[in-house]
């Protein structure tokens, strides 16, 4: 073994190596900053041949290994930053955000019980109550910190099965599924994100337990639509355990009539889950937090703080309105979070997460809102649902452009229509923009259909990008657009 002790401690000799690496990595961050390319535009061929391992039986100490890490993964990383990078709800980060990794990486601090990380746990419930004020639950601190939206969307399919089976006096927990799980159905809109079916999957239901309800030209649920399937699920001897409302579906940013769903849930005792996982992000708007009322109505609610909160991969968390339902998923472990310890008060928050081992991502959260305070992050976040609002006048007033959907969010949905082909030869020649953007290395705009029209995608949630950023990619689509059809 080599004599140097590789493990972050106390010694001099490891804090001077710690310092080291930081350095050299952090020097390394701030020259990719100033790259100006979004991406260096290399195949996944390329990639694939380029990246080697290297792992040697003496090892290449970390000066070596953070180079190479630094040649084979940074250099060719996206720049999620750059202002010509609005595919995905995949957000550039906050500073303080980058700050908060450092204290949660170094410390190493694990969520699932208080003796791991006593005052990270203490942090993140106060996070918790306090996220439940801005949504409008009452006090208390029933929720946890997620890996992100799609846990969080499986923490509320499950309590609501859970909770379904339970009111017929029948533990899942303790026994599993029963009866007809055919008849046994879950509701949610077409445009709901795909995690609520592959979350239905793992629980043992199948897609076929997924109702999808229509939308209206907004890719909002549409309520009659709904009326009219719980209605045909009740003729048909179904029960449905739970509708997931959206708030926020991921291309349109499409929020779903919250007040309403709930209205009609109510009448036949079902659980409503809402998926904020994007519109969560205007809990702290000022001039949009309206758009989510009827979310206190919700049983369990999914938000996301590494999407439109601008915190690093990954940050989420999941609320629960009444806390005695956290009862369906109570699993004592004596070596973490036992009876003697409940009984003390002692917060192990391993039984409210599906997790144990965790990450003390709430750090970042806590940071950030203590670093840009309550009004510059509604600014940061109020940023990108008024440039989409701009840039859809904008491509509206393009002969070359066509505006999709008016936007909701932060996102636009627009196509390149030449004045000739077919819808499939459209769809094909906007498929090919967005792939011969990524490839060139210039932009990485999103390729998406919405309502069966196949269509880019800007997500506009940079809050230093501007119209004049967004204006000189648009450009780039049509040039792009323009030279597929001549070629
Ligand atoms: C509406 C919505 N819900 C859930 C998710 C899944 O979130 P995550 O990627 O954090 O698991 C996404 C991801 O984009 C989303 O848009």
């Amino acid at each position: 073994m080599s004599d140097i002790n590789p493990i972050l401690s106390g010694s001099a000799e490891s804090i001077a190596a710690y310092q080291d690496a930081i350095e050299q990595s952090t020097k390394a961050v701030v020259q990719w900053l100033q790259q100006p390319e979004m991406y260096q535009g290399k195949t996944v061929e390329q990639l694939r041949e380029r990246i080697n391992l290297d792992f040697t039986s003496q090892g290449l100490g970390n000066q070596v290994a953070i180079e190479r890490a630094v040649e084979y993964f940074l250099k060719d990383s996206l720049s999620v930053h750059h202002p010509q990078c609005v595919a995905h709800l995949h957000c550039p980060s906050l500073v303080i955000s980058q700050a908060a990794e450092v204290l949660i990486n170094a410390t190493n601090q694990s969520m699932d019980s208080w003796d791991q990380s006593p005052s990270a746990t203490i942090i993140e419930v106060k996070l918790i109550e306090w996220l439940r004020e801005q949504v409008g639950y009452t006090a208390g601190d029933s929720g946890v910190f997620t890996s992100g939206g799609t846990q969080s969307n499986l923490m509320g399919l499950m309590l609501a099965r859970d909770a379904f089976f339970a009111r017929q006096g029948h533990s899942v927990q303790q026994n599993g599924l029963t009866g007809n799980l055919s008849k046994i159905k879950v509701f949610c809109s077409e445009n709901a994100h795909f995690s609520v079916q592959k979350n239905m999957a793992l629980m043992g239901l199948g897609y076929q337990s997924v109702t999808l309800v229509k939308t209206d030209e907004f890719s909002r649920m549409d309520v009659s639509d709904l009326a009219d399937k719980l209605a045909q699920a009740k003729a048909n001897g179904e029960q449905v355990l739970a509708i997931v409302a959206t708030a926020g579906t991921t291309d349109a940013g499409a929020i779903d009539p919250l007040t309403e769903i709930v209205a009609l849930a109510e009448k036949e005792q079902i659980w409503v889950h809402v998926d904020a996982a994007w519109g969560g992000a205007l809990l702290l708007s000022e001039k949009y937090r309206h758009y989510l009322d009827g979310l206190e109505l919700a049983d369990s609610v999914t938000l996301d703080f590494h999407k439109q909160y601008f915190q690093t991969i990954s940050c989420g968390a999941f609320l629960l309105k009444d806390a005695r339902h956290y009862q369906l998923m109570r699993y004592q472990a004596a070596y973490l979070n036992s009876d003697f310890d409940e009984e003390q008060g002692v917060p192990n928050l391993v039984s409210k997460s599906l997790q144990t081992t965790r990450r003390f991502d709430a750090l970042k959260l806590w940071m950030g809102l203590e670093a840009l305070g309550k009004k510059q992050y509604a600014e940061i976040i109020d940023n990108g649902v008024t440039l989409a609002q701009q840039v859809a006048e904008f491509v509206s007033a393009q002969p070359e452009l066509e505006l999709v959907m008016q936007p909701q969010l932060a996102s636009v949905l627009f196509r390149f229509r030449p004045g000739q082909g077919d819808t499939a030869f459209v769809a094909l020649l906007n498929q090919r923009i967005g792939d011969a953007l990524l490839a060139s290395g210039a932009a990485n705009v999103g390729v998406t259909e919405a309502d069966g029209v196949t269509c880019l995608k800007l997500t506009l949630l940079n809050p230093v990008v501007n119209l004049a950023d967004v204006k000189v990619l648009l450009a780039s689509v049509t040039a792009c657009g323009q030279q597929l059809l001549n070629a």
